[in-house]
């Protein structure tokens, strides 16, 4: 029989998750700038990597980020129709969909990887996102996962 040691209560409370976050440059990561200049705050835990579309996210992204020791990953980009190069937001909703389910059989929970579309105005609503998301890891725990 195994016995399953538990960390102990204070090191549970002290541990913070990790987030990395891929934002399109012209809406989400401008949310972000909105949020920091209009003082909207948010859980600290996000470290935002900038790209010019959601739609140059690559898959492989998100998997290097849960093997170098994300324990969540977020993609914010342009609402559906807003995107600047036209269809890079459509080309992520696909693959996203198709990540999520793969991130599952590999033993990811689906709330470690979350798309949103949040527009440059929305600071609020990115401000909703991460500490939801954050909530959602730390309830989850550490993910420490080694890659396939
Ligand atoms: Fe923002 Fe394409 S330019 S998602």
């Amino acid at each position: 029989m195994a016995v399953v040691m538990e960390p102990p209560k204070e090191a549970q409370e002290a541990w913070e998750p990790r987030i990395v976050a891929f934002f399109c440059n012209w809406c989400t990561y401008a949310a972000s700038d909105l949020a920091g200049i209009s003082r909207v705050k948010y859980a600290p835990n996000m470290r935002i990597v900038r790209v010019m579309c959601s739609g140059r996210i690559d898959p492989s992204f998100v998997l290097e980020a849960f093997r170098d020791g994300a324990d969540g990953v977020l993609i914010g980009g342009c609402n559906p129709g807003d995107c600047h190069y036209k269809e890079g937001n459509y080309k992520t909703m696909r693959r996203a969909m198709l990540l999520s389910q793969m991130l599952q059989d590999l033993g990811i929970e689906k709330e470690r990887f979350r798309l949103d579309w949040i527009c440059a105005s929305c600071a609020r609503e990115l401000q909703t996102t991460v500490n939801h998301m954050t909530a959602d890891l730390k309830r989850l725990g550490p993910l420490n996962w080694k890659g396939v």
